[in-house]
């Protein structure tokens, strides 16, 4: 971006933004993204949920430009790729001490940022970007402990055109001087993960359980449970913790204590699933920005806290407040945010809302819960306290819960704004407007084979037989009526038997699960069919779509339904196995 943006200065210098936007290349695809590479499993490093930024309609993405840096500068590249010639031999570069640099700390005197010896002006680039003010924090420093924070930034090619920025080198000593201080990595106090989690990006961290786990088990253990960050896992000492509530007659402080005193304690088993679960199929359709999560961002848990519902009324909400609120405001309030304790180089915390109804509701069960799986919430869940939303996207699950705001407005964070939100296969890049478009908050219905694996190698035996595994949850409290499988690609079909009980795997010998209430259907319910292979066949592909109890189906295929987030991937699933003779 920094190279397009040099780019674009000397093609449309003297025009209008609007001018500048029409000046850019006609047909422009949709904007690689940092460390996420279709079907790659590595880092992909943080921030991935940031938006590009080109034009007016992109600068909310930029809340913290440290992360949007990461996206621009991917946007930046995919012109970069297309339209810059070798590079000439540079001539040498000045050298700047440290305090040169460092009189180069605001907009107005120049912003200078050094990186890895070099001195870069990025001044217009700052310009450019209102939004982008918290590179401000790193004007006239180092570049390393922001980008620490971001490890995505720190590849190749978004060196590559930050490179295009450099207008000198950092004085030897000085160099020396800035090695002495090494950044701390942020992501230090980060607690240890199973190794079993298959890692989509390790600063910040994102796992999730390998699918043939994750479908043994009706109940998935901490350890395993999918794990989504996009920031260092806060340390929150327990002591000192206070939950503050504002937006009331009466705003609350609450301590744990008082969390787990004065109000019931209320125990929901409930699915959490990621928008971005099964990610890796948009991919494969056209590349999507995004982790590239496969089927298991998604896990069920029991968890335990005081309803928000009985906190809220605590703090004197009610009809009376809710009359007063309207007649004060115009109208009343609407939403409940939550922001989380975690927080970016600027200070700048997770955030996210949810309707008021959803959290006033008797039968929303939203809880703020301190526990999971009957212990202590564990550090990369949220500990000590986070928000359940049963039903609702994981992203609106605020972890490390600092604050509860009941709002007129919905949370301004970026991840409420500018991300988790669905599209048009049509829309793109250069046309995406995410006002346009609601936050996703209860989930379409959604089914996954987690056995066999797909590429799987079959031994046809005596029976000719296979058990196909799964899971099917539907966001909103709908429950999972049935599960159909195919093994012929869809032509034929046969329902699969929803596991009860003892039947969910680890709670073998425990009392079963009670039915779901009507519209509280939270968890997700394990399925089984086993099922004769077809005869003769070596090659087969093995689908399965959920209906829910509003008849909500799958839709049978990823491109009608690709957008350029890959969130909302709730295709037919589909592995292919190959059946190998006796
Ligand atoms: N809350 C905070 N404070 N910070 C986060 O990064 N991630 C959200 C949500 N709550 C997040 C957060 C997202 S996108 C998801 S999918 C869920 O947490 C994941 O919850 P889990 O890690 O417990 O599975």
């Amino acid at each position: 971006m920094l190279l397009l943006l040099r780019r674009c200065r000397r093609l449309t210098a003297g025009l209008s933004p609007a001018q500048a936007q029409r000046a850019r290349p006609a047909a422009s695809p949709a904007p690689s993204w940092c460390g996420v590479g279709g079907g790659s499993r590595s880092s992909s490093g943080g921030g991935e949920d940031r938006q590009t930024a080109q034009d007016p309609r992109w600068r909310p993405a930029l809340a913290g430009l440290l992360v949007g840096t990461g996206a621009v500068l991917a946007y930046g590249l995919h012109h970069h790729k297309a339209e810059r010639p070798l590079a000439p031999m540079e001539p040498a570069l000045p050298v700047f001490s440290q305090a040169e640099v460092s009189k180069h700390g605001s907009l107005e005197a120049g912003v200078w940022v050094t990186f890895r010896g070099g001195v870069y002006d990025i001044t217009d680039f700052v310009a450019m970007h209102p939004g982008g003010d918290k590179i401000l924090l790193a004007a006239g420093g180092a570049l390393e402990p922001f980008w620490a924070l971001y490890a995505v930034h720190s590849q190749d090619h978004v060196l590559d055109i930050l490179s295009e920025y450099k207008v000198g080198e950092l004085d030897p000593e000085d160099q020396a001087r800035q090695r002495a201080v090494e950044p701390s990595d942020p992501y230090s106090g980060d607690p240890q993960r199973h190794p079993v989690l298959r890692v989509n990006s390790a600063k910040p961290f994102n796992g999730e359980p390998p699918p043939e786990l994750l479908g043994d088990s009706y109940i998935t253990p901490s350890a395993i449970f999918f794990k989504r960050n996009h920031l260092p896992v806060p340390r929150v000492d327990p002591a000192s913790y206070r939950l503050r509530v504002e937006g009331l007659p009466r705003p609350l402080s609450l301590s744990l204590a008082d969390l787990k005193s004065r109000f019931p304690k209320h125990t929901v088993t409930a699915t959490l699933q990621c928008a971005g679960n099964r990610r890796s199929e948009m991919n494969a359709v056209k590349q999507v920005k995004g982790l590239n999560w496969g089927i298991a961002a998604i896990s069920n848990a029991t968890w335990s806290g005081a309803l928000l519902r009985d906190v809220l009324r605590e703090g004197g909400w009610g009809p009376e407040a809710a009359a007063a609120a309207a007649a004060a405001a115009g109208r009343g309030a609407r939403h409940v945010q939550f922001e989380g304790l975690d927080a970016d180089a600027s200070g700048t915390t997770y955030g996210a809302s949810i309707p008021l109804n959803k959290a006033l509701s008797e039968e929303g069960d939203v809880l703020l819960a301190y526990q999971m799986n009957g212990e202590d919430l564990p550090a990369d869940h949220g500990y000590p306290l986070r928000v359940v939303v049963p039903g609702t996207v994981g992203a609106r699950n605020v972890k490390w819960l600092g604050k509860v705001i009941v709002s007129r407005e919905e949370s301004a964070s970026h991840w409420q704004q500018n991300d988790y939100k669905g599209f048009s296969p049509g829309t793109d890049w250069d046309t995406v407007d995410f006002k346009s478009a609601p936050a996703i908050q209860e989930l379409p219905v959604q089914s996954a084979i987690t056995q066999p694996a797909d590429g799987a190698v079959l031994e046809r035996d005596a029976d000719g037989e296979v058990t196909v595994r799964g899971y099917a949850w539907s966001g909103g409290g709908r429950e999972v009526v049935r599960v159909d499988v195919s093994l012929d690609g869809g032509k034929t079909w046969q329902v699969a038997r929803l596991r009860e009980g003892e039947e969910q795997g680890e709670e073998q010998g425990e009392a079963p699960p009670p039915p779901p209430l009507p519209g509280r259907a939270w968890a997700w319910k394990l399925w089984e069919v086993v099922a004769p292979l077809p005869p003769g066949e070596q090659q087969v592909e093995i689908v399965c779509k959920a209906v829910d109890n509003s008849y909500n189906m799958q839709p049978d295929s990823v491109a009608p339904i690709w957008n350029l987030r890959g969130v909302l991937s709730n295709a037919w699933h589909r592995v292919r196995v190959t059946v190998r003779e006796d």
